[in-house]
């Protein structure tokens, strides 16, 4: 067994570093098709008492309407050495090409869920709720110019974290 179900709460993570820095991969779909994309904006915490991993996905990314046709959700974490494929990954749509085959990755299934053998870690989540980023909400007032010229507001998908991967030691 290549991955290892680990508990959440018994885990030593670094969110910020995780996210914010070395990024990730929300990968949504079936064994037909799916699509994943790089993010570096989301957060992990516990709402409605779940743990829960919390993504902000543009209207135009090819990944939301994988994330909105399925129930599930992955996020994908990596070591340093994949930092070109997450930068290409976060670059290309899936709209143009086969991007996950181009970018070398091997989806794999938690169920229905497909993730990537590729990765070190991995957060399986169940679509709990979802919210629109909404300007009449900001209370920072530059933010709207700052960041949405486009007016291409996100759109906030909480999941409940039904499982957590690690990669074990030998098979690293
Ligand atoms: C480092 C990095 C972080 C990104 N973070 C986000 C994000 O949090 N939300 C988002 O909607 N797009 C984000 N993007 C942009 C998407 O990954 C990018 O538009 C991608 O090509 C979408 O692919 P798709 O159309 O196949 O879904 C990020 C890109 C990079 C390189």
């Amino acid at each position: 067994m290549k991955f290892q179900e680990r508990k959440i709460d018994q885990m030593q993570i670094n969110p910020f570093q995780m996210i914010g820095k070395e990024w990730m991969l929300i990968t949504a779909g079936t064994e037909e098709k799916a699509n994943t994309m790089t993010a570096s904006w989301g957060g992990v915490g516990v709402f409605w008492g779940k743990n829960v991993l919390t993504t902000y996905i543009r209207p135009q990314r090819y990944t939301k309407e994988f994330i909105d046709a399925n129930d599930t959700f992955s996020v994908c974490f990596f070591d340093e050495e994949y930092k070109k494929t997450l930068a290409y990954c976060g670059k290309v749509s899936g709209k143009d090409e086969d991007k996950i085959t181009n970018a070398g990755l091997t989806t794999c299934f938690y169920g229905e869920t497909p993730y990537f053998e590729e990765a070190k870690l991995v957060f399986i989540c169940k679509k709990m709720c979802e919210a629109e980023i909404n300007p009449d909400y900001f209370i920072d007032k530059e933010a709207d110019e700052k960041w949405y010229p486009q007016k291409d507001y996100h759109r906030m998908y909480m999941g409940e974290i039904l499982a957590v991967l690690e990669k074990s030691q030998e098979d690293a």
